[in-house]
């Protein structure tokens, strides 16, 4: 028995395949899907076979293929989705919302569990401390956090409504592998916290007192996913895949950023201002254009928050230091101790 994967090859699908170390069938897009499950194949280092379809149809458009795959998975795990921000309502609806919806369907139809990654943005500020549970959708969510939340409930009805066994894990923002491998690319290139910061479209690093970014590096969670996987959920049943109470303030995140480059200019240096500035602008930008200027004041507001996510945690220790040397900025081998520098910034 293997699993069925959508979103295999996408940043955190690499680092999940790796963790689940057997092999699985993918859902790849496009008619050279052999071709990419070899790439695949290749990048994480476990055998993949290619099922071809897209999430955004019925069953996936494995309907032909649904004899196939029958008796041959035990379970399936969604991880499509757009994460692009600023990307219009009509292709974050089509994806993360009605792909979900397949997803589950697809589950009930060969009757086997679901496991749908969802983000913790889709419950984005909704109390000091977020529950477990499903959460109503709340007023002021961006496109993105909007689709996601609308996913999770595309999942709990038709999961419930078949009694299919299913986990909703929200994941945190995301960096690089903690562990490197000379095999494998780390991934921190990608981190979208690193590309807001670095890109340039800020000379300063706006953010509110008090605001936590719940961020992890992609391997620890997606072990965490893993061990989901392994355990058969009871109904629908919600977890955070995330740091939780040990999530970081901002603050301290740019702060030993800036202290551990090499001597360049990448992070810029911090600025607090008051939260509803940063979500109002966020919003404002959300209703506006698509591009990356529009996606980076849109990710302002996750700056701006100082909820805490209900987790049993990550199974790692990690510190911030560590982390920091998982969003792919330059950085000292042997950054200065946080007590020298922090006494120097100005409050
Ligand atoms: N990255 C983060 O920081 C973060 C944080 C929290 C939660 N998440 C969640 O984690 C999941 C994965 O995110 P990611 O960062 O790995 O995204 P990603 O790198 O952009 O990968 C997205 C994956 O989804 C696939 N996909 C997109 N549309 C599809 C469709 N219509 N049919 C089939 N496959 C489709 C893509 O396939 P192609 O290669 O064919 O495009 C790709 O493999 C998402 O649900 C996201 O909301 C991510």
């Amino acid at each position: 028995m293997t699993v069925l994967v959508s979103g295999a090859n996408g940043f955190l699908g690499t680092a999940f395949l790796r963790q689940l170390g057997r092999p699985v069938m993918a859902l790849l897009r496009g008619s050279d899907h052999q071709q990419r499950a070899r790439t695949l194949t290749r990048r994480t280092g476990v055998p993949v076979t290619a099922v071809p379809g897209d999430v955004r149809a019925e069953l996936w458009g494995l309907r032909d293929d649904l004899g196939q795959v029958r008796g041959r998975v035990s379970a399936i795990v969604n991880l499509a989705g757009v994460v692009n921000w600023a990307a219009p309502w009509s292709l974050l609806s089509a994806v993360n919302v009605e792909g979900a919806h397949n997803a589950a369907s697809l589950a009930a139809s060969l009757d086997v569990p679901l496991l749908h990654v969802s983000s913790l943005y889709a419950a984005y500020d909704f109390a000091d401390e977020v529950p477990q549970t499903l959460l109503p959708e709340q007023a002021d969510l961006t496109k993105y956090e909007r689709s996601k939340i609308q996913g999770e409930w595309a999942v709990a009805d038709v999961c419930g409504e078949h009694g299919v066994p299913a986990w909703i894990a929200r994941v945190g923002a995301l960096s690089g592998d903690l562990d490197q491998s000379p095999r494998f690319r780390d991934g921190s290139l990608h981190v979208p916290f690193t590309r807001l910061v670095a890109t340039g479209s800020w000379r300063v690093f706006p953010y509110a007192a008090k605001a936590r970014l719940d961020i992890g590096p992609r391997d620890v969670v997606a072990a965490g996913l893993v061990k989901l996987l392994d355990a058969r959920p009871s109904g629908v049943q919600v977890r955070h895949v995330c740091l939780g109470a040990k999530a970081p303030l901002i603050e301290s995140i740019v702060r030993e950023a800036a202290a551990s480059q090499r001597g360049q200019d990448v992070v810029p240096g911090p600025i607090r201002v008051p939260a509803r500035w940063l979500q109002r602008a966020s919003l404002l930008a959300d209703r506006g254009g698509q591009g990356p200027r529009s996606a980076a004041l849109i990710g302002l507001r996750y700056f701006a928050s100082g909820s805490v996510f209900e987790t049993s945690g990550l199974d790692r220790d990690i510190s911030l230091q560590s982390l920091v040397r998982t969003l792919g900025l330059p950085h000292r081998t042997e950054p200065p101790p946080i007590s020298s520098y922090y006494g120097e910034w100005p409050a």
